[in-house]
């Protein structure tokens, strides 16, 4: 049985203050409530401890945006998976599409990434998804069963069981479009058939796979409807608790 998970991405928004505000709000609306879906807000690094702090006593989980593939040394800038461990985070990004096309992270990196994020002991969650150029060219189920390949093709079975994949097709982030259920339902299957192929069925029907693009409360249920969409990935709509709360609560 896969579990549902709701997490709020909060991107470069807000700082330390704000940050603690938006997750009280959204705490006090999970109070005495038991909401069908596990809750992580990913706020920015330097809002991580408030964050913690505010939620403490509460079910919500924190999760990073990002971390760097070394433990520890000369990488001005960089935050470590073990620093992220510290502040009480159990989840990490790796790969979001900013991360891919805005700072250029590939491949490469992104495997070193997510390495580092199970030695450090947190749950990965990995985003792959496709380009409206590559979706124009029917090319968006190679594109994104490449990525799954490509970065989780070397993981062992327990390793793969820690990593949360993320489908968040890049033309529906922050654009207001967002894939139709149908069209999510099959990129989920796009991504739990790579999964099989690589570790086998069970690893197949047991990943947990979010969809991510444009998430609100209008399209929420729905989307979290679809058998093989496991929970959601919300950039826009976590930024508010009300909204956010609405998505949450529309898990059934
Ligand atoms: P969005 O962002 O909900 O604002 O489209 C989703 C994401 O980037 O994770």
């Amino acid at each position: 049985m896969r579990k549902t998970i709701v997490a709020g991405n909060w991107k470069m928004s807000g700082n330390h203050i704000e940050g603690a505000g938006l997750a009280g709000n959204i705490a006090k609306g999970l109070e005495g409530k038991s909401p069908g879906c596990e809750i992580v807000l990913i706020p920015p690094f330097t809002a991580i401890p408030d964050v913690v702090r505010t939620v403490q006593g509460s079910i919500v989980k924190i999760g990073g945006q990002d971390l760097f593939y070394e433990e520890e040394g000369a990488f001005t800038g960089e935050v470590s998976g073990a620093m992220l461990t510290a502040l009480g985070c159990t989840y990490v990004l790796v790969g979001h599409s900013e991360r891919r096309h805005v700072i250029g992270e590939t491949g490469d990196i992104l495997r070193l990434k997510l390495g580092a994020a199970l030695r450090a002991g947190l749950n990965p969650i990995f985003c792959v998804g496709e380009v409206l150029d590559e979706r124009e060219a029917g090319k968006a189920a190679d594109v994104v069963s490449g990525q799954v390949r490509d970065v989780l093709g070397g993981l062992s079975g327990s390793d793969l069981a820690k990593v949360v994949v993320a489908y968040e097709p890049v033309w529906a982030i922050g654009t207001g479009k967002t894939a139709t259920p149908e069209d999510a339902s099959e990129m989920h299957v796009v991504i739990r058939s790579a999964l099989a192929d690589l570790f086998g069925p069970e690893a197949g029907e047991e990943t947990v796979i979010l969809y991510g693009g444009s998430v609100k409360p209008e399209n929420a249920g729905a989307l979290l409807e679809v058998p093989d969409i496991d929970g959601a990935l919300v950039g826009g709509a976590s930024l508010k608790a009300g909204s956010f709360l609405d998505i949450i609560f529309s898990v059934r």
